[in-house]
């Protein structure tokens, strides 16, 4: 009864110029490993999801995530002419699946995380699976981390009592879930130490899922319904053409996972592994198997890098000889058509730094 849903949007502008709008994070090795982020996902879920997964992405992207997950079904894969955030992404994933089975539980995962090791993984998820189907209605599972630092990137989720699941002793009610609060609330929540990070993963049923999204986002519901209704069927292509631009943007933590822990149907399973959102070129130093030279952490095959007296991070797509010398904490990111130049310490700049480049041209 369980297929996962793997939601690969967005463009992911603090790693640019590596990660861009025609090659987002997901499609690029960002560990050393060997494989991109969207084929590490698909490989950490395929033992759970024993082959039912299903990726929503944009159009642009179909022929990599094709290339990248040959084993993917047409059926499976959902194009999207124009991103509408993630709540259409997992609401319309809901909405085909449940018409597929009912009784489905899904889990969303996102493309673009680095986790390890995966059989912790898989245990916190088959927690979060057997909450999920759980009671008469079912719960929508969140995966929480320890926070680290007061992050306002991050949803915010307060444990409440244990739940008295079998096969899941560590599941706990959700008493409050805060998506992106201001600094200031989110150190207040970091100083509590009763916070942890939603990890961006939602296990529920679908019907649960579907039951939030109609009371809070009914034009969103709405548009959904119309375009699963056709999904298994030859009018697919054209109803979604017709509904997708009309539907309403909103996340799915606004739209589900907020009002949802308000009414009571949100439950946490802590999550043990180790996590990390790559949310800046800082993260790629501390992403183990990557190639060091010295004390600089070099991505990429293709580059030779001499470094003397030098640390940081290079990143690099080219062949070119790249020396580092007596620079401290650099990060180098140099592709074909851009080269970024900055330091660990103001790598989260470098969002800005391209919506400044994109408004002047
Ligand atoms: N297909 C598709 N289309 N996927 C999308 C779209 C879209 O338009 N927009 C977002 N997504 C996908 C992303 O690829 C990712 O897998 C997931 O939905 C979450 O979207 P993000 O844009 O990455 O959200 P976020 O990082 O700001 O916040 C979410 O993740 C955090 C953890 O990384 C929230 O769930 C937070 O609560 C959470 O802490
Ligand atoms: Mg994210």
């Amino acid at each position: 009864r369980f297929v996962a849903v793997i939601p690969a949007g967005g463009v992911g502008t603090r790693l640019w110029p590596l990660s861009r709008a025609a090659a987002p994070k997901f499609l690029h090795d960002l560990t050393g490993s060997g494989s991109t982020l969207i084929r590490a996902t698909y490989d950490r879920l395929r033992p759970l999801a024993n082959g039912r997964l299903l990726v929503v992405t944009g159009q642009a992207h179909r022929a990599a995530v094709c290339h990248q997950i040959p084993e993917l079904d047409t059926a499976d894969l959902v194009l999207e002419s124009e991103p509408k955030d993630s709540g259409a992404a997992i609401g319309l994933a809901a909405a085909i699946l449940y018409r597929r089975d009912p009784a489905t539980i899904m889990g969303s995962f996102a493309a673009d995380h680095v986790i390890s090791p995966d059989t912790v993984f898989r245990a916190a998820v088959l927690e979060a699976i057997h909450t999920a189907a759980s009671g008469e209605r079912g719960k929508i599972v969140t995966i929480g981390i320890e926070p680290t630092h007061p992050s306002t990137g991050f949803g915010y989720i307060r444990g409440g009592e244990a739940l008295d699941v079998a096969g899941a002793p560590s599941a706990r009610a959700v008493a409050e879930f805060v998506e992106k609060p201001s600094l200031e609330v989110a150190e207040k929540y970091l100083a509590s130490g009763e916070y942890l990070w939603n990890a961006g993963m939602f296990v529920a049923p679908v019907s649960l899922m579907l039951e939030h999204l109609e009371a809070n986002q009914p034009e969103l519901y709405a548009g959904l319904t119309e375009i699963a209704d056709a999904w298994d069927t030859p009018a697919r292509d054209e109803v979604t053409a017709r509904v997708w631009p009309t539907l309403p943007k909103i996340a799915i933590d606004y739209a589900v996972a907020e009002p949802a822990a308000a009414a009571g149907d949100v439950a946490v399973v802590p999550g043990a592994f180790r996590w990390d959102d790559v949310g800046d070129f800082a993260a790629i130093g501390r992403l183990n198997s990557a190639r060091e030279v010295d004390a600089v952490t070099v991505l990429g095959e293709g580059a030779r890098v001499f470094t003397e007296g030098a640390s940081g991070i290079v990143v690099s797509d080219t062949k070119r000889v790249i020396a580092l010398i007596g620079i401290q904490d650099v990060v180098i990111v140099d592709t074909p058509d851009a080269l970024l130049v900055t330091t660990k310490e103001h790598a989260q700049k470098v969002k800005g730094a391209v919506a400044a480049l994109k408004a002047s041209g």
